[in-house]
């Protein structure tokens, strides 16, 4: 399994002072655990909001603040950037734009990104009319015209309880910035469609039949695809953050998720069914509540559509269909009759009774199988992790056509 496009790199985070300063200390966590080395620098304004003690303790060294007197190094207004293989600035304050714009070199962060040739990219965040000022959106226009990647703040509630444009980007966005500028562009222009959660069929107007399926997996492989440079559609029953330039297509059904999948087989490249799609529904739901002092009802089910089985059928040459299968016995040959059965290209293969996998999980552990390759273990993951896997496969099977 390949690993983060973030291992073993040197991310210098660069912490200014806005109060979204805290959740530096989350970029920084999720930084270190792809496996990068932080060097964290705060500014002293930074200083006022976060203690860098905290940051020292979950980035990979001590932060750094001081341009004169450093303890860490008697150059450090060229040694840091120098050596940087990325540089990210979260929260990037009004001041600190301005002052990068300017080239104004007056504390070490500044001095690090005007000594640096690594990649820099630039989290605002501040009050919307902050943001919204001509002065602000100029000194953005021209770092974004210098190459300087720009990660947009949200809309959402800023400090003092106002509501706007100029909220942080969550850090998980963050970090999918730096994955897709590190990392390959290996499905640069290729069009992904991932379907995910388990799909809720109507018994009335207020009750479902639902399954466990939570969403993570195939919202990590939507996240991993736009990463690698793909244009990504997500079809999903489920309210999870949205990934970093993926679209989001909300349903809710069986019948609803199949006809989102059939438009966009349509002009999709690759198609991935991650969903968990009921495989019975109720053949009459009741339009309003079934009310209790009717006494129990029966419920007659019906089968609903196998949406992978349909658009194996119809696949379109060059097209590549992956599926999923959750078994609880007989896993491999359970899913080697779904891989033939469905025509896929590839068919992930989960023990969903195994500890730690499946279902609702942040990690999993799957078997690959291909028609015409060996199978790959993935032992247990992160549901990134094995997301990284399965893409990996697809660019495989993609490359060898
Ligand atoms: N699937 C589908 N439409 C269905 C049922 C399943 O598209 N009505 C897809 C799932 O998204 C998954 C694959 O088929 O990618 C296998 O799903 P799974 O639930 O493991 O298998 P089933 O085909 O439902 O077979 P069984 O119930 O026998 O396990």
């Amino acid at each position: 399994m390949s690993a983060s496009p973030l291992a073993g790199k040197r991310i210098v985070l660069g912490v200014t002072g806005g109060i979204a300063a805290y959740k530096a200390i989350e970029v920084s966590r999720r930084l270190v655990d792809a496996g990068a080395h932080v060097v964290p620098i705060m500014t002293d304004a930074a200083q006022h909001f976060v203690g860098a003690t905290t940051l020292s303790a979950l980035a990979s060294e001590p932060v750094q603040t001081e341009l004169w007197n450093n303890p860490t190094t008697p150059i450090p207004h060229t040694e840091v950037g120098q050596g940087a293989d990325l540089i990210i600035v979260a929260p990037a304050t009004a001041k600190s734009i301005a002052a990068y714009r300017m080239g104004y070199s007056h504390d070490l962060l500044q001095n690090t990104l005007i000594a640096t040739r690594a990649p820099v990219i630039v989290c605002p965040a501040m009050h919307t009319e902050m943001w919204e000022h001509p002065s602000v959106v100029d000194n953005i226009a021209t770092l974004r015209a210098r190459g300087v990647h720009i990660v947009e703040p949200e809309t959402g509630r800023l400090a003092g309880g106002d509501v706007g444009a100029g909220r942080l980007a969550s850090p998980e966005t963050i970090v999918a910035a730096a994955e897709r500028l590190l990392g390959p562009s290996d499905l640069a222009g290729v069009k992904v469609v991932v379907s995910a959660g388990g799909t809720r069929e109507p018994i009335d107007a207020v009750r479902v039949i639902a399954n466990r399926s939570s969403g993570k997996q195939g919202y990590a492989i939507a996240a991993e695809a736009a990463a690698r440079g793909a244009q990504v559609t997500l079809v999903s029953t489920v309210g999870l953050p949205t990934p970093a330039d993926v679209q989001v297509v909300a349903v809710e059904t069986a019948a609803e998720m199949q006809s989102a999948m059939e438009t966009a087989a349509g002009d999709h490249d690759v198609i991935v069914m991650a969903a968990a799609v009921a495989d019975f529904r109720p053949s009459n739901a009741a339009s309003g509540k079934i009310k209790k002092h009717d006494g129990v009802p029966e419920i007659t089910l019906e089968p609903t559509p196998d949406i992978l089985a349909a658009l194996g059928g119809s696949k379109r040459a060059g097209q590549v269909l992956v599926g999923f299968a959750a078994e609880t016995a007989d896993l491999i040959s359970n899913a080697q009759g779904k891989l033939e059965r469905k025509r896929l290209d590839l068919i992930v293969a989960n023990d969903v009774s195994a500890p730690g996998v499946g279902f609702a999980h942040d990690t999993n552990a799957v078997t690959m199988l291909r028609p015409d390759a060996k199978p790959v273990e993935i032992d247990l993951a992160t549901k990134r992790d094995v997301a990284r896997a399965v893409i990996d496969a697809v660019v495989d099977i993609r490359s060898a056509r």
